[in-house]
């Protein structure tokens, strides 16, 4: 193994991660005069959470007084198919109103009603007095909100004098060996040194794992990094078989066009221009829950009324809504339609098609952001020193299927709540526990390895195409078992195939190769996880819908998935109970009903 000099820090809190997540977690650690470094493979305001459309959810009742936060506890509650926590769920949803008014204090430039208020528009699975009519509860910036909502908190964490650590990216958790988190070993793709980040706490914000699907609206740096390091850690992975599909991705392109285009008014039609919608949800329609919209729009071109030559996607209609409402409401997906569906949206319907586009599993936390594993009979095991918030995170409050606009509020109320758990139970400068010789000593032979594979025979985009085409056809809208079993055989091949990738470059400047190498076993480990869970679950429930088991099933399956890595291509699988229970009296248990919108 080539000999690497490393550069020792030592923090209070690391931070991996400089989306939402990572930079509200960032902000408020920094704010608390605790010693943070926030690490980013991206340039903060370029993560992924710039790419967020069409809003953050919160019962601020600027359009509907009535509103009220146990009105969003519901909706969430129901769109998470009975299986999010509903002590974190009432948590969420309740903190959500006092973090937007703080979001909105940082200097968030949200669009205002006539009136000089937040604007909040209608989303899908919002409900007023339970279920009984449409809510007006996501707050905008126009259809770029986490491009605002990013840059004020960047802007903010400079201002609370937050060190950034900017393109390095995280090989791996230097863990103890009594399964303790003592920093992360990161490498900084500029200059190609390797560094040492010691810490009380490390914070994995690293965002989701789209891009182990062939068509998704996540950005290429939406690689499950956290995911992929926690897992080699020892640590298992949470509710890894649902994978939410938003309706509205650009056919073809995956790009993606806001839920909030629905929100103001937008709808969907098949080859016999039909709103469809109103046959599958007839109470909210084309505002129905994401899983159940792209259900619906699956059935239709699978039985033949999709649109276009091949009948193979569906129309989104907007142009009844007039160039005002877009130019003003809109123009980020005017524009997107524009350039890569050739589209006027004044005038034309977009081809749309359902399109990866969230993680609903992730690395197990508790509210504070502690991650938590099933350790000797307790569900609630805290892992020592690490955390975990945002996407690569599952706390869980999205359960089974996600609600729009609720993943940038997760982002807001938990990477704020990880930052208070830290000012609470740190010492500013407390002694760090010495160095994790053998984990470091495993993550840099992995590094030297990769970096050295120049006489493997397949490149990594191969290998990764392979991968994204398997889990498009195989971790798909609707599964079977046999289809999953076939993708299963077929992942497994192409991890085992992983053994002779092929880096050309050794550089360790700018050495794009290699990044992506170690990227793509990122993605490797949750497709194996999203796809081994899968096909352990024998039910539908959410985002996971199995044509095969068609029902939910609550006696047997309300529980949260496990998995560990054990072997190669083998998985174990566990469970931890959902928490069927609030957090306080200002909250009732929300008793499972059947989903219907
Ligand atoms: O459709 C959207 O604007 C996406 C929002 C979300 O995923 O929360």
């Amino acid at each position: 193994m080539a000999a690497y000099d490393i550069v020792d820090h030592a923090y209070d809190v690391v931070v991996v991660g400089a989306g939402g997540a990572g930079l509200r977690a960032t902000l408020g650690l920094a704010e608390a005069g605790l010693k943070t470094a926030s690490i980013s493979k991206v340039f903060p305001t370029r993560s992924h959470t710039v790419a967020a459309q069409g809003g953050i959810s919160a019962a601020l009742g600027n359009i509907q007084p009535e509103d009220n936060w146990r009105y969003h506890m519901y909706d969430t509650v129901k769109g998470s198919d009975w299986l999010g926590d509903q002590d974190a769920i009432q948590y969420m949803t309740r903190e959500a109103i006092p973090a937007i008014i703080e979001l909105e204090h940082y200097g968030m430039p949200f669009s205002r009603t006539p009136d000089g208020k937040i604007y909040q528009r209608p989303f899908g699975g919002m409900s007023l007095n339970y279920g009984e009519k449409q809510a007006h509860r996501t707050c905008a910036a126009a259809d770029r909100t986490g491009h605002a909502m990013l840059h004020t908190l960047y802007q903010q964490a400079l201002k609370a004098k937050a060190e950034f650590y900017i393109e390095y990216f995280a090989i791996d958790l230097l863990m103890a060996e009594d399964g303790s988190c003592h920093g992360v070993l990161a490498w900084d793709l500029n200059d190609g040194k390797l560094h040492r980040f010691r810490a009380q706490r490390t914070i994995l914000a690293t965002g989701g794992y789209g891009r182990a699907f062939f068509s998704c609206t996540s950005a290429h740096t939406c690689t499950g990094d956290g995911g992929g390091m926690a897992a080699r850690a020892g640590i298992a992975l949470q509710d890894m078989e649902f994978v939410q599909f938003h309706p509205t991705g650009i056919y073809g392109a995956g790009c993606l066009i806001t839920e909030g285009s629905r929100g103001e008014g937008g709808y969907l039609t098949n080859a016999k221009n039909e709103r469809f919608m109103e046959r599958y949800a007839p109470h909210d329609k084309d505002l129905a829950c994401r899983d159940v919209v792209a259900r619906a729009m699956t059935v239709e071109i699978n039985e033949g009324r999709g649109v276009g030559g091949e009948h193979d996607h569906i129309f989104l209609n907007l142009q009844h809504l007039g160039p005002q409402v877009l130019h003003e409401r809109l123009p980020g997906i005017t524009e997107t339609a524009r350039i890569f569906a050739g589209v006027d949206a004044t005038k034309e319907p977009i081809p749309v098609l359902p399109t990866v586009h969230y993680n609903m599993g992730g690395i197990p936390t508790n509210m504070h952001g502690e991650v938590v594993t099933l350790k000797d009979g307790n569900p609630d095991a805290v892992v020592p020193g690490l955390m975990a918030v945002g996407e690569a995170a599952c706390v869980s409050v999205h359960g089974a299927n996600r609600l729009g606009s609720n993943s940038l509020l997760d982002l807001v109320v938990f990477g704020r709540a990880a930052a208070l758990e830290c000012a609470a139970k740190l010492k500013i400068g407390a002694p760090l526990k010495a160095i994790a010789k053998d984990s470091e000593d495993r993550a840099l032979a992995r590094f030297d390895r990769l970096r050295y594979a120049q006489k493997g025979t397949l490149g990594t985009a191969q290998i990764r195409v392979k991968m994204q085409k398997t889990m498009q056809a195989h971790a798909a809208v609707f599964r079977t078992q046999e289809s999953m079993d076939k993708g299963r055989a077929l992942l497994n091949d192409i991890i085992k195939s992983y053994d002779d990738v092929q880096v050309s470059d050794t550089s360790l400047v700018w050495n794009s190769d290699l990044a992506e190498t170690m990227e793509l076993e990122n993605l490797l480990t949750n497709a194996l996880f999203t796809l081994a869970c899968a096909q352990n679950r024998t039910e539908s429930r959410g985002a996971h819908a199995r044509d095969d088991c068609p029902d939910r099933d609550d006696v047997h399956w309300m529980k949260h998935t496990l998995a560990w890595r054990d072997g190669e291509t083998s998985v174990k699988i566990d469970y931890r109970p959902v928490h069927t229970y609030t957090l306080d009296e200002e909250a009732k248990y929300i008793e499972p009903q059947v989903r219907e919108y």
